[in-house]
């Protein structure tokens, strides 16, 4: 089955439709506990914000455990910290209890951290044949296609066999720790979040799985668990057919 995409006029529209879906989600789910990874970067800050400003009641956050689907190895106060932002944006705006806060320690050894942030999923997250499984992931796509922090140059990191793996930004040599794709794909529910013109042609042949969508780390999270939410930009090049 193909993803599903929701498209909208822009960010803000984007924003404010994803998070009511998201309080419908959570309302609607039997769990008490949800498992919710958030990404990085710039997309996502407007969802932290809406969510503080609106949301702050009207969601039963304490029922939200935490993670990321990648990280930066920096310090939890860098301004590159995927954690900070969202500790800054929206914890510290809401009750939730730290311990739902699962971040990845990006001031740690990078090896090391991957290894404790794999077992911390592993007894805390739920299962399926043995691959741990997320409630939600939230995913953006970079201009290259890359997806969490599988970059098209470790794409091999699609089919690794842990949770997580040390990765490196191709550009910036930055090293991140990122989910994997089996676990990404393990997911109960994934949404991507993706806004902007400059990533219309990689999106139209990553959901239309034509062109050269298979150097695009992001083509490889597929299936009827997956919904993209797109502004009118990013989503201008896909097929009537999609
Ligand atoms: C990160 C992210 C990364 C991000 C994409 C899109 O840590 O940077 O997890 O995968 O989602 O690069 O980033 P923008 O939302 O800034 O376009």
């Amino acid at each position: 089955m193909q993803p599903s995409t929701k498209i909208y006029s822009d960010p803000v529209a984007l924003v404010a439709a994803f998070a009511a879906d998201f309080a419908s989600w959570v309302e609607s789910q039997p769990n008490v506990k949800l498992t919710v990874a958030l990404s990085g970067g710039s997309t996502p800050k407007r969802l932290f914000e809406l969510w503080a400003e609106q949301y702050a009641s009207s969601i039963d956050w304490a029922r939200l455990h935490f993670f990321w689907g990648d990280e930066r190895c920096v310090a939890p106060d860098d301004a590159e910290s995927n954690y900070g932002v969202a500790k800054a944006l929206l914890f510290d705006h809401i009750t939730i209890p730290e311990t739902n806060i699962h971040r990845i320690r990006g001031e740690a050894s990078p090896s090391d951290e991957a290894a404790r942030y794999e077992q911390e999923i592993v007894e805390f997250a739920e299962s399926i044949d043995g691959v741990a499984q997320f409630d939600l992931i939230i995913l953006g796509m970079g201009d290259d296609g890359h997806t969490a922090s599988i970059f098209p140059h470790q794409i091999e990191f699609l089919k690794s066999p842990r949770v997580c793996e040390v990765a490196t930004h191709p550009q910036s040599g930055q090293q991140r720790i990122t989910l994997t794709g089996p676990v990404i794909n393990a997911a109960k529910k994934i949404n991507f979040l993706v806004t902007g013109a400059s990533k219309a042609e990689v999106l139209a042949d990553v959901i239309g799985q034509t062109g050269a969508f298979e150097t695009y780390p992001a083509s490889a999270i597929t299936g009827d668990k997956v919904c993209f939410y797109l502004d009118e930009p990013a989503a201008a090049k896909l097929s009537s057919l999609t």
